[in-house]
């Protein structure tokens, strides 16, 4: 049988950099994926000629030149900013909050104008002291108006809690620009692949010396895969690699429903938040608009997104990063610091909100750690 240097468990993100390194370094790499495609949640499909996100928005957005020139290897990137818009009870507001919707709430024009009211509504809610909840440190930042409208009933539906009996510090800060820019993202690079961005994967992992399978999940062979090859890339989830033994680490999970509708032009933005507390899901994908309006003219792919519990099973798409959870995974990084045979990785394997420019930084920083330990 053939020998291989490298097992890669998972062709997310991290995986497939990490293969496509492994093998320019001349090593032969095996990556199995348990899902019946690669690309992990970055995965797009086209549909009708429309690139589909099939696990949510995917807007890649970096100030890492380094990143940007790695990335932009593998995919022609278009001129996508990232501008979504809030619908309240159909009130439209633009995000992330600047002027435009201080203006359409209260009327205001000018920065000053702005400031003003939102010290007022901090004023009139006479919150002194350490905020106690999410409610209270949004209030103190932002104001009643803001919170009500925008905050409250997405953020109630993302976690599944009352905001009154969440954390504050799950909001440490909210942005607020007082221009006129719906441009969401600060950073220098911003943009979606043209064509999708399973492509990326595909070309990372195009390479003689890697051999994918998928359908094939890690745990049905967990021995012997330890014991066949020398070294392993782990992507799944940690606390599952060492059967959970101190413990769940908590997860957020989602729901996707994908509708193909006969109107060329559903909702005029790629994406909307609905903000209040009713409306089942958070957000509304209008995926042509990731690309200009591409693909027929008769019509369009929308997607909604529907947060969700998780439990064993289920897709975990968030990880849970509070106090808690962030020291159940200190404790398993320990265990997985003794492990010499396995490197961890990806947003799973550390348990960390990793953003596309994040995962692939971290994969670089792995490769390096692993083949240029001295440098
Ligand atoms: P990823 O989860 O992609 O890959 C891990 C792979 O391992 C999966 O394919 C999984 O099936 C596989 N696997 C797990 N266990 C296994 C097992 N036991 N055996 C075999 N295979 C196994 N980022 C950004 O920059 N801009 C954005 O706009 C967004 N938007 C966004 C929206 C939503 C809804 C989510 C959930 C995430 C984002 N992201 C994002 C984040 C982005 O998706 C993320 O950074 C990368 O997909 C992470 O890549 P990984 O390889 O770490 O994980």
């Amino acid at each position: 049988t053939e020998k291989f240097d490298y097992l890669i468990v998972g062709a997310g993100l991290f995986g497939a950099v990490f293969a496509h390194e492994a093998a320019l370094k001349g090593k032969r790499v095996k990556v199995i994926e348990k899902r019946d495609h690669i690309a992990g949640n970055i995965y797009t499909k086209e549909v009708d000629g429309i690139q589909v996100h099939q696990y949510g928005a995917h807007i890649f957005h970096t100030s890492d030149r380094e990143i940007w020139d790695y990335v932009n290897q593998f995919a022609e990137f278009n001129r996508y900013t990232n501008s979504p818009v809030a619908n309240y009870h159909g009130e439209m507001y633009n995000l992330p909050f600047n002027m435009n919707t201080f203006n359409k709430l209260w009327g205001v024009r000018t920065p000053q104008e702005a400031a003003a009211k939102i010290q007022e509504q901090r004023d009139a809610a006479k919150l002194s002291g350490q905020p106690r909840n999410l409610e209270e440190q949004a209030i103190t930042l932002i104001g009643t108006d803001i919170y009500q409208k925008l905050i409250k009933g997405y953020t109630e539906k993302q976690w599944g809690q009352k905001a009154t009996d969440l954390p504050a510090f799950i909001i440490r800060r909210l942005p607020v620009r007082y221009t006129y820019d719906n441009n969401y993202f600060n950073d220098t690079y911003q943009g979606i692949p043209i064509g999708g961005y399973t492509q990326i994967v595909e070309r990372m992992l195009d390479h003689p010396n890697i051999d994918v399978e998928t359908n094939v999940d890690f745990f049905a062979n967990k021995d012997t895969y330890l014991a066949n090859y020398p070294k392993v890339v782990f992507t799944g989830m940690i606390d599952q690699f060492f059967d959970y033994q101190l413990g769940e680490l908590a997860y957020r999970s989602l729901r996707f429903e994908t509708e193909t509708l006969p109107v060329g032009n559903y909702q005029g933005n790629a994406v909307i938040n609905y903000t209040d507390a009713e409306t089942p899901y958070t957000r509304i994908i209008e995926h042509k608009h990731f690309e200009f309006g591409k693909g027929d003219a008769d019509k369009t792919v929308i997607t909604k997104e529907y947060p969700a519990d998780w439990k064993r099973g289920d897709e975990p798409y968030y990880p849970v990063n509070n106090q808690e959870n962030n020291n159940l995974y200190k404790q398993y990084a320990a265990l997985a610091a003794q492990q010499k045979q396995i490197i961890f990785g990806g947003r799973l394997g550390q348990y960390r909100y990793y953003d596309m420019h994040q995962v692939i930084h971290a994969a670089l920083v792995a490769v390096k750690a692993e083949f240029d330990p001295t440098k």
